[in-house]
């Protein structure tokens, strides 16, 4: 079925472009609105107020079981392409427990201002609040000036958050009555510890409850003490039930370290590891959709036991003395983003469509003053070609959303590879983009000239010191 908006006209021009093609294939298309004048497409709103308030009878979902997909979610991931997660109901009926097992109740106003299309908005928030009973307001777009009198407009008493939004509110210019709300709790992951702090003084007393898990991954965290820069504690019981534990990891080689048997090496206290999850019945990977090879990217075979199979989180991890876990970083192929996951693979994919470009190894580059990492990407011309700056921003532009185009390009004769052929990255991202350092020709992505241009070490210490903002 495809169910489309009546006020996007360019989606009903597209699927009336196929509509014949869809028919034959036993689609039904739904138009959200009281009437349809297209033949072929049906109207939605009136099946709705014409349909029975009893409750589904339950022959429906007679077949239905803990294991039965309840969404496939949209994710990509810690490796390759874009994929459909495969979240079933018992995954779904875990992560929807989460606003519950930290008191929200039928009386709680929920601010929900994450994507709905992302497993934390729809289902630890969204499905949340149905289950809880509480009111949820939806903000179409998280806005950091309204944030505050969004909520006390609306008497919010729990927000959920992402790490970048928490430090958006941070930045923003303090005010007299930024105390002034009745927000008692914050749910969400990815808050770094300095933001917590600042959080905590400048908007007065409000629980954090900072959690970690992946929409298909599973195991997770979540720090129920409050303690600051924690995702979470290890738990005798809770690691009993779900093995999970934290193994070496070799950055430049990007794959896990191995013994002289060939197994993992797990880490020792301290110190950074992948954090890998026993596949069993309790803890299962479902895997994506029709997607056989990048499923079984994320198993790892024979990590402390020969033929036992873990989880690849594809997440570095540090655990103290305390036992308390930490977020280190994520390996691989992603970066994050603006809270959105970037699969480099992809990124590099579409600039070598570009006519000049022959290659492009993709990587995420630090900012002072920002979450996650900005996208930069060391490209080679064809011969006999220039750089044609103009041409690559326009096809940057009408290719990826705005957090996935890469804002530095860094010019290279060749493209270094390992020798399994994987691209060097480790000493790109450490190089970054000062043009003091490297003697590459740099490129920024320039919005108003709509063109990469030079970057130069003017525009390069406006970044650094946060007079230019990205
Ligand atoms: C918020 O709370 C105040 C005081 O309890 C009440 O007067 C007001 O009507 C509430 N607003 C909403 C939108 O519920």
């Amino acid at each position: 079925q495809i169910l489309i908006k009546p006020s996007c006209n360019f989606e009903l021009e597209a699927v009336e472009d196929v509509l014949p093609s869809l028919i034959e294939q036993g689609v039904t298309v739904l138009l959200m609105s009281k009437n349809s004048d297209t033949p072929g497409i049906q109207s939605f709103s009136d099946e709705v107020e014409k349909a029975s308030d009893d409750p589904i009878p339950r022959s429906f979902r007679s077949h239905i079981t803990f294991k039965s997909p309840a969404v496939y979610i949209y994710t990509s991931g810690t490796t390759g392409l874009p994929k459909a997660a495969v979240v079933n109901q018992n995954r779904i009926l875990t992560a929807l427990a989460v606003l519950s097992s930290n008191g929200v109740v039928s009386s709680d106003v929920f601010y929900l201002n994450l994507p709905l299309y992302h497993t934390a908005g729809f289902v630890v928030g969204f499905i949340g609040t149905i289950e809880t009973g509480s009111t949820i307001i939806l903000k179409r777009k998280f806005s950091a000036s309204q944030f505050w009198d969004d909520c006390r407009k609306h008497n919010v008493t729990v927000i959920q958050y992402i790490g970048e939004v928490m430090r958006y509110l941070c930045c923003a210019p303090k005010k007299d009555n930024d105390k002034d709300h009745k927000v008692r709790l914050a749910i969400g992951n990815g808050i770094r510890a300095e933001i917590w702090k600042e959080f905590l003084n400048r908007f007065g007393n409000i629980q954090i409850r900072e959690f970690y898990a992946s929409t298909e991954g599973n195991v997770g965290f979540l720090n129920y003490v409050g303690k600051i820069g924690a995702i979470g504690r290890v738990h005798f019981f809770h690691q009993k039930l779900f093995p999970y534990t934290l193994v070496k990891y070799d950055t430049e080689r990007d794959e896990p370290v191995r013994d002289a048997n060939g197994l993992c090496i797990e880490s020792r206290k301290g110190e950074p590891g992948l954090l890998v999850s026993k596949i069993t019945n309790l803890a299962p990977f479902s895997g994506y959709a029709q997607n056989e090879e990048q499923t079984e990217r994320k198993r790892l075979h024979n990590v402390l036991k020969k033929g036992d199979l873990y989880f690849n989180t594809g997440d570095l991890m540090r655990i103290d003395k305390d036992n308390f876990i930490y977020f280190q970083d994520r390996v691989g192929d992603t970066f994050r983003w603006k809270g959105e996951n970037v699969a480099t693979t992809e990124v590099s994919d579409i600039l070598t469509i570009c006519d000049c470009l022959k290659e492009a190894n993709v990587y995420g580059v630090q900012v002072p003053g920002h979450e996650g990492r900005i996208g930069m990407a060391a490209v080679t011309l064809k011969k006999e070609v220039q750089f044609d700056g103009r041409k690559i921003y326009n096809h940057v532009v009408s290719c990826l959303p705005s957090y996935a185009r890469p804002r530095f390009i860094r010019m290279q004769s060749t493209v270094e590879v390992t020798g399994t052929f994987k691209q060097m990255k480790v000493k790109l991202v450490e190089m970054g983009f000062d043009p003091g350092r490297i003697q590459d020709p740099l490129y920024i992505l320039d919005d108003n000239a709509k063109s990469y241009v030079p970057l130069t070490a003017q525009i390069y210490h406006a970044i650094i010191s946060g007079s230019t903002k990205l």
